[in-house]
């Protein structure tokens, strides 16, 4: 490990040694001390005390502005007034009941206003809209095989968890990626069942259909691939997966767990142009309580009412999410939120271009909507391949290096990307890139020492 980054560690132990007695605590009892393996990493995870607008306080009592966000499913921010206030008014008379009430309608309405869907049904998390939505695809063109773009990320099913961060040798050749099951206990006939694509390249899609024809029921992506930092789709990847679905008589999914609700008003079909068949919505949309929804055209949500695709759960549709949901639509997620976070991510991406240039590090900056990330790459990622060349020392230096300055810039992982929240302001940004000019030069001095894009091992 170098110096800098080794003071940087140092610096973090120091200050947060309460969190480390908690972690202990909890290893005892948790696997890896933590109720998400995402939420693992060394010497030990912050742990929150309270939270509130755009920053959250640590068991020891530092302070964070905060673009972790939970992963990204707070652009609402820390409790958010309007949020607030409805779930208060509904803890107190009554919390579930698995009955129909009347806000499921107003809910269903605002998303298929925005998205284009007519039906949706709701759930509780990303994983359980997209394995869902695979479901009823599957359902409607009587076909089993799906197409899943390497290195991206749709939940915890065994659908989903094929190829999320394979290893050399055994994810084959860029050009005809092998589906690699993501742990054990995915059985391998739900890995047989997922044909492997690499994202930016048609080509792979292509080869995936005529190698199976009349097999493949749908593609499945993230608009943006959210799972290696934010690499966008380049120009006409998106309209082309849309052609090769409807030549081929297969559905295009949209997974906007992270896209739908901070990209823009109309998620990502709104921002791109481009129609899916399906969108899978999670995260922001609930302002802070976990709520889901997954919708489509009346044709395949009719396989629901028909009784041939079962849909259910104990806990959807609470009130509670729901009226968190509803305020979090009306009061939230509105065009003039949307122009606040646009502003300010503009704010921060060239703050962070003009520091990057002053220092000479090999870097960018990709983002879109509320989203961004520090790409610590030379030139732009593609793919979940060019994702794996990153220099991961360098990435950590730089993520605890700004959480030592107070500034969460993303959660832990070099996959991840900040999220600005509607309750952000334009001296959060100034405080962010404040903290990231007393870092930078340090971090394009070792950059130097090392060499650009040392390959790294991938990590989980
Ligand atoms: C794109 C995407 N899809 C699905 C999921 C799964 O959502 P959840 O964690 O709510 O199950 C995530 C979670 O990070 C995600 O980013």
């Amino acid at each position: 490990m170098y110096p800098d980054l080794q003071k940087e560690l140092s610096t973090f132990e120091r200050r947060t040694p309460k969190s480390s007695e908690a972690h202990k605590k909890n290893l005892k009892r948790i696997p890896l001390g933590v109720a998400s393996n995402y939420r693992a990493y060394d010497p030990w995870p912050i742990f929150v005390k309270d939270a509130g607008g755009g920053k959250f306080r640590d068991l020891d009592g530092n302070e964070y502005i905060d673009h972790n966000l939970c992963f990204g499913a707070l652009m609402a921010g820390h409790c958010h007034p309007a949020v607030m206030k409805a779930v208060e008014k509904r803890l107190s008379i009554g919390t579930m009941f698995g009955m129909p009430h009347d806000m499921e309608w107003e809910l269903a309405e605002e998303i298929c206003n925005r998205f284009p869907v007519e039906m949706c049904r709701f759930g509780n998390s990303g994983t359980e809209a997209t394995m869902h939505a695979i479901r009823l695809a599957r359902a409607a063109t009587g076909r089993d095989k799906i197409v899943k773009f390497e290195g991206a990320y749709h939940g915890l099913h065994d659908s989903a968890l094929v190829s999320v961060k394979p290893h050399a040798p055994e994810f084959g050749d860029v050009h005809n990626p092998t589906a690699v099951p993501g742990g054990l206990g995915v059985p391998k006939s739900a890995v047989a069942n997922v044909l492997i694509a690499t994202f930016n390249d048609l080509d792979t899609v292509e080869r995936r259909f005529k190698e199976n024809p009349g097999e493949v029921a749908a593609i499945i992506l993230e608009p943006i691939l959210m799972n290696v930092g934010l690499c966008l789709p380049q120009r006409g990847f998106l309209e082309g997966l849309r052609e090769i679905c409807n030549r081929n008589g297969a559905l295009l999914i949209f997974d906007e767990v992270k896209t739908g609700a901070k990209l823009g008003w109309g998620g990502a079909s709104e921002y791109f142009g481009v129609s899916p068949d399906m969108i899978c919505l999670a995260k922001s949309i609930g302002g802070g309580l976990p709520l889901a929804a997954f919708g489509a055209h009346k044709s395949v949500m009719d396989l629901i009412s028909q009784h041939k695709v079962f849909h259910g759960g104990t806990y959807n549709t609470n009130p509670v999410s729901m009226a968190a949901g509803l305020a979090t639509f009306r009061q939230v997620l509105t065009r003039e939120n949307y122009a606040h976070v646009d502003k300010l991510s503009k704010k921060l991406a060239d703050g962070y271009g003009k520091i990057i240039a002053k220092v000479g590090l090999q870097a960018y900056i990709a983002h879109a909507g509320a989203n961004g990330a520090l790409m610590l790459y030379p030139k732009e990622i593609l793919n979940y391949r060019d994702w794996t060349t990153i220099d991961v020392d360098l990435w950590r230096h730089y993520w605890f290096g700004m959480v030592n300055r107070g500034v969460m810039a993303q959660p832990y992982w070099w996959d991840e990307q900040w999220t600005i929240s509607v309750q952000h302001t334009g001296a959060d940004i100034e405080k962010h890139l404040a903290a990231f000019d007393d870092i930078a030069e340090s971090l394009a001095r070792a950059q130097q020492e090392r060499g650009a894009g040392v390959p790294a091992e991938v990590a989980h």
